[in-house]
This record gives C-alpha cells, sequence and structure tokens, in this order.
C-alpha cells in the first residue's frame, strides 16, 4: 500500500471539545500529526480529509478507490444512513478500515447499523483516537491482494 487516505465525516472538526466523555480530548488535528508521522516513517503518502458534506465523501471514496490507496474511514453519522457510500466503496473497489472512536454498539440503537460495515475490510470500533493508528497498522500490513 503506497497510499492511504484518512477520510473523516460530520462534526469530526470538533473532536477535542465535542464530548469529551465519549470522544475524548484528541482534536483532529493531534489525530492527523500522529497518522502523518505513522506513514512518513512507513515512506508512504498521506492524505487526511474532513467534510460534513455527504457527497464530498463519496467523491473521496471514489478518488482513493480509482488511486488504489487504503482507506481508513470515520463517516461519522453517515454510517448509519448513507447508501450512498456504501455504493461508492462497493463500486469503486476502495480498500476501506471503518473506524469509530466511541463504542457505537455501547450507545443509542440508531448507532448500532453500519451501510459501511459490509462493504469494509475491516471494522475498529471503541478504541479511542489509536483505532486511527490500528487502522493504518492493518492496511500497512495487509498482504498484497
Ligand atoms: C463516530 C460514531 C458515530 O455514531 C457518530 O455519529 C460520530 C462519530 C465515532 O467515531 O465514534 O460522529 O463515528
Amino acid at each position: 500500500m503506497k497510499a492511504i487516505h484518512v477520510l473523516n465525516g460530520p462534526n469530526l472538526n470538533l473532536l477535542g471539545t465535542r464530548e469529551p466523555a465519549v470522544y475524548g480530548r484528541e482534536s483532529l488535528a493531534d489525530i492527523e500529526k500522529t497518522i502523518r508521522a505513522l506513514c512518513a516513517g512507513k515512506g508512504v503518502s498521506c492524505e487526511f480529509r474532513q467534510t460534513n458534506s455527504e457527497g464530498e465523501l463519496v467523491t473521496w471514496v471514489q478518488e482513493a478507490g480509482r488511486a488504489g490507496a487504503g482507506v481508513i474511514l470515520n463517516a461519522g453519522a453517515y454510517t448509519h444512513t448513507s447508501v450512498a457510500l456504501h455504493d461508492a466503496i462497493k463500486g469503486s473497489g476502495a480498500i476501506v478500515i471503518e473506524v469509530h472512536i466511541s463504542n457505537v454498539h455501547a450507545r443509542e440503537r440508531f448507532r448500532h447499523h453500519s451501510y459501511i460495515s459490509p462493504v469494509a475490510k475491516g471494522v475498529i470500533i471503541g478504541l479511542g483516537a489509536q483505532g486511527y493508528q490500528l487502522a493504518l497498522q492493518a492496511l500497512l500490513e495487509a498482504p498484497a491482494a
């Protein structure tokens, strides 16, 4: 895997101040710094992005699929609603690790279903911001397909 795209969905720009009891105190910029350093250490290029727009996430997933990049995707609330993201992953062939900072299964029922999981290579849930690092490790250590 020569390139990693870390794609973050709605409200993840608020990390650090958003419900710290649920999401912790690390900001998205903190997570980005860690992931960029790990990618640089492995000689892998890194795109790190956040958007509040579903369509933009769809476009970015397609782009990552075309580029053959590994994707770390925290789609935020779109995880639970977006058939469009499901289709984008399936249609583009993007290799996606789904990440959630919080344990969505220990939260409200509407967070228990994911449109991403059936088309993801793997899922990391509830391990805090460390989930991004674990996803990166999984992508970088995966045997070539
Ligand atoms: C989240 C969980 C989602 O249910 C929520 O809408 C988010 C963040 C997480 O990282 O724990 O925005 O994806």
